[in-house]
């Protein structure tokens, strides 16, 4: 005779209390962090945990710098006003989408590391090295001159820490600081440049 399957039988109903325990979610679970920030848990990736630490500090302030960026791009995207507003309205957002993946690469570099990465607003604020700009609108020309200052802070520091990476022989980050940050900011300080040329598109 063929024996039944284990799949097949049937368990007798728990007890009331015991369904109601595994389906109840415990909503007021509390904990200390399992890892401080600043802290390197050490993978196995052939870098020692000094090399990931100082890696982890030159991504975490090209981060913070990224975001904020990625965050103008966003503001002037809305605030925009003139002529060229559709031009820039569009490209700003295209710049922006850019920047959220260089957030995302930086970020994932910083955890495979052993790191951890910036990410609420504060943090960023407080980190940071952008000038903030007002809250109110400004001219297209005046959005265009801080993101290029911006971009610029940021081509120099990721070409500095390009070099320091490289030196500690921690390839992949300097990949991301030259693949990544430095020839999309390039890419992008070459487009909002030539909107600062004198031509006019509405006089001639
Ligand atoms: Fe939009």
């Amino acid at each position: 005779m063929a024996s039944k399957s284990p799949t097949s039988k049937t368990l007798p109903p728990a007890p009331a209390t015991a369904r109601a325990t595994a389906v109840q979610p415990n909503l007021h679970q509390q904990s200390h962090e399992t890892q401080k920030y600043g802290e390197i848990v050490k993978l196995p990736n052939g870098l020692s945990e000094k090399v990931c630490k100082e890696s982890v500090a030159l991504l975490n302030q090209c981060l913070a710098d990224t975001i904020t960026l990625r965050d103008m791009y966003k503001k002037h995207h809305w605030q925009v006003v003139g002529p060229t507003f559709n031009q820039l309205h569009l490209m700003y957002d295209q710049h922006f989408e850019a920047q959220v993946l260089l957030v995302d690469i930086l970020a994932e570099r910083i955890q495979l590391l052993g790191g951890i990465a910036l990410a609420m607003a504060a943090d960023i604020a407080e980190s940071t090295k952008i000038q903030r700009p007002p809250r109110g609108r400004e001219p297209a020309a005046v959005q265009i001159r801080r993101l290029a200052e911006a971009h610029e802070m940021i081509i120099i520091a990721a070409r500095d820490a390009a070099k320091k990476v490289d030196d500690a022989g921690d390839d992949g980050s300097n990949d991301v600081f030259v693949s990544n940050v430095l020839r999309t900011n390039e890419l992008q300080v070459w487009f909002l440049s030539e909107h600062l040329v004198a031509a006019s598109p509405v006089t001639a």
